[in-house]
């Protein structure tokens, strides 16, 4: 029987080991998702026309209140650590609510959903929301390609990001990058539909050595400010900062979104499941498919884990090809 590690290409070991997965960690069980173009090709499928902005569920002002259950220790590691298929322990404290802010100036979540890049970018940089605005050296709003088929949703800006104003710039930041492009995927690639031509110009040409170019991702977070001493956000901060995140999420139009972190997957599927639960299966964010993974922070103290957050960027590379090809 074909397991995983059988059936991985020079180019995808290679990929692995830039990711730190060393390829006796990959399960045994045949891959699943192996079957037809070989484990987790990435896909060069030609652009398909991009569908009309996906419909959006209710604004998280209306939806406060029902926010998944806050962060269980007040201090964050970034990237929660869990053990797959673990539930959270019962009965730990929430941490304490951030205290309101009414004389805040904060965009509606209407007048944020009909902002254009320019404007939510000044928004979010102008953003007196909750306390976090008072502790933060400047906002990190979001970085790539603003035309993108895959978004990579991450929790909050830790103390590098908060210094560069730029999204996992840090170690996390290495090891995503790492993952990324084991997917194919880069930040700084050119958007998906001139990433996409590229590649199609080049199978064309018999390809090209070094493989073909990547293709760009957007990156943003779920708190645009840095939890002061990388505390974990609380559910205050994350229901003021999400009609930002929607607002991202439609303009990019992604196809496929990543949420790495318990953050990400608690603010985007509104779900207080613990990630090992949600794994292995497409969840729906404004009609955008969303694959649950570990976060960098949490492989970096967990690197076993790699081999399942690789699973999962596996599952993701195969919805994406059922994206386009369906
Ligand atoms: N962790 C995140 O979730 N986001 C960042 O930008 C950096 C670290």
């Amino acid at each position: 029987m074909d397991t995983l590690r059988d059936t991985l290409s020079e180019r995808q070991r290679a990929m692995l080991a830039e990711m730190g997965i060393r390829t006796h960690w990959l399960p045994r069980a045949k891959a699943r998702l192996a079957k037809e173009k070989g484990p987790c090709q990435p896909d060069a499928a030609a652009p398909e026309a991009r569908a009309a902005a996906p419909v959006l569920p209710p604004p998280a002002a209306a939806r406060a209140e029902a926010a998944p259950a806050g962060p269980k220790a007040p201090a964050r590691t970034p990237g929660t650590p869990e053990a797959p298929g673990t539930p959270e322990a019962p009965g730990t404290p929430e941490a304490p609510k951030a205290p309101a802010r009414p004389e805040a100036p904060a965009a509606s979540a209407q007048a944020v959903a009909d902002m254009d890049w320019p404007a939510l970018q000044t928004a979010v940089a102008q953003c007196q929301a909750c306390g976090l605005c008072e502790t933060r050296r400047q906002t990190v709003f979001g970085a790539g390609a603003r035309q993108a088929r895959w978004m990579v949703v991450g929790e909050a800006p830790g103390e590098q990001e908060d210094r560069q104003g730029q999204p996992f710039v840090g170690p996390a930041g290495k090891l995503l990058d790492a993952m990324l492009a084991a997917m194919g995927l880069s930040r700084h690639a050119d958007d998906a539909i001139d990433a996409l031509e590229k590649r199609a110009g080049q199978a064309g040409q018999g390809g090209q050595a070094g493989g073909p170019p990547a293709e760009g991702v957007y990156i943003a977070n779920v708190l645009k400010c840095r939890p002061p001493a990388n505390r974990n956000p609380q559910p205050d901060e994350v229901a003021r900062c999400e009609p930002y995140l929607r607002r991202q999420v439609a303009l990019v139009q992604p196809q496929v979104i990543l949420a790495m972190g318990r953050f990400a997957v608690q603010s985007l599927l509104q779900t207080s499941e613990p990630i090992g639960r949600l794994r292995g299966r497409a969840h729906q964010y404004a009609g955008v498919p969303v694959i649950v993974t570990y976060h960098p922070s949490y492989l970096l103290r967990n690197p076993p884990d790699k081999a399942r957050a690789w699973q999962d960027l596996c599952l993701a590379l195969q919805v994406m090809r059922e994206q386009t090809q369906p």
